[in-house]
């Protein structure tokens, strides 16, 4: 039995500095000097995420591994995810070869397989039309609901299986974010799994477990990918392409330009009532300070702010008011620090 499981969930549409927000998490050392998590682990989601972290000053790049592994903690790809075993290994050797210990990132034997086949069917049946990131995550997703699909156990050398009981403190970490969720996103401009934190006691704990649940936001929304709410004509506001460029607004995984639009000040509050966001995190206040104009959408209409500090508490004031399970909130300027 575990002790409790903190969980990272993006707030928006993927992109809000989760990787940062469990890289800090996962280096913050326990009253003992030890970590706080026994276990960093992944519930849902592929190669399809793009996860940057710093270590030491120096920016890293996963999409599947989870980020303990920078951080010398144990690092679970969960039951939930999905594989694709060719990338999933060029990511372990990134990671040997960058000095990290790679041994420490394992598999859960139910995880499914990401077939060539998979990302053949997307790339061609899918990307065109839904703007996925073409990484076979929806095909794999339909076999393994259908029952057809192929194990991690069954084709992963043993030595990368997971095969102990999940003891202590895990750290939940999210992909993409609640509106790409399967049930709660704009369907079907959404990803195949549930991002939501309850997808987390699928890697092996009771939902009473969960103790924090860190909500990761942007002070700015982005899309990438299809989706009607973000227009191709955002891609012709000047102050947007400026604010996109400011914040260097590209995919990691698939390096297309992201849309970029003001905040949804209503959908970032029924995000965080929906995922239970106890403290919240709101990056990218320095990209929008450089920029000099401090907007968001609230109730339909465009509210103009004077400088970040007034913007910053109107959102707290707003959070606040309409959210009773919020505790903290805070701001970050660096792409480092929480
Ligand atoms: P899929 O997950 O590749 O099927 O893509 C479905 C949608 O989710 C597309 O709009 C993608 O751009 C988006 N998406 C998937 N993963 C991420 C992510 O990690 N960050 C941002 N968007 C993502
Ligand atoms: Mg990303």
């Amino acid at each position: 039995m575990i002790n409790f499981a903190d969980v990272v969930v993006g707030l928006a549409w993927g992109d809000e500095a989760k990787g940062k927000i469990t890289a800090q998490l996962a280096a913050t050392r326990a009253h003992t000097g030890g970590p706080l998590y026994d276990f960093v682990a992944r519930w849902a989601g592929g190669n399809n995420a793009g996860h940057t972290v710093w270590v030491d000053g120096e920016k890293f790049k996963t999409h599947l591994v989870p980020s303990g592994v920078f951080y010398g903690v144990k690092s679970i790809v969960g039951p939930g995810c999905v594989l694709h075993p060719e990338s999933f290994k060029a990511e372990l050797d990134y990671l040997s070869d960058n000095g990290f210990d790679a041994s420490l990132v394992k598999v859960s034997p139910n995880c499914h397989i990401v077939t060539d086949e998979h990302i053949q069917f997307d790339k061609e049946k899918l990307a065109g039309k839904l703007g996925t990131t073409g990484r076979g995550i929806a095909p794999s997703y339909s076999a393994k609901f259908a029952r057809t699909g192929v194990l991690a156990k069954d084709v992963l050398p043993q030595s990368m299986i997971w095969d102990e009981n999940l003891f202590g403190t895990v750290l939940c970490e999210g992909a993409q974010g609640i509106w790409l969720d399967i049930d709660h996103g704009l369907y079907p401009y959404v990803t195949s799994s549930t991002t939501l934190p309850y997808g987390a006691c699928s890697i092996g704990f009771p939902p009473q477990k969960i103790r924090r649940v860190w909500g990761a936001a942007k002070i700015y929304d982005t899309k990438s990918g299809e989706d009607p709410r973000f227009p191709d004509t955002l891609f012709e506001n000047e102050l947007l392409l400026k604010l996109a460029d400011l914040g260097g607004e590209y995919g990691v995984t698939t390096g297309r330009r992201r849309k970029v639009n003001w905040l949804n000040l209503n959908m970032l509050i029924s995000a965080i009532n929906l995922s239970g966001t106890t403290n919240l995190v709101v990056s990218k206040c320095d990209v929008i300070k450089e920029l000099g104009e401090f907007r968001l959408f609230y109730n339909d209409d465009l509210l103009f702010f004077n400088n970040l500090e007034d913007m910053c508490n109107f959102i707290t004031a707003k959070v606040t008011a309409s959210c009773e399970m919020i505790s903290e909130i805070r701001y970050s300027s660096s792409p480092q620090e929480i």
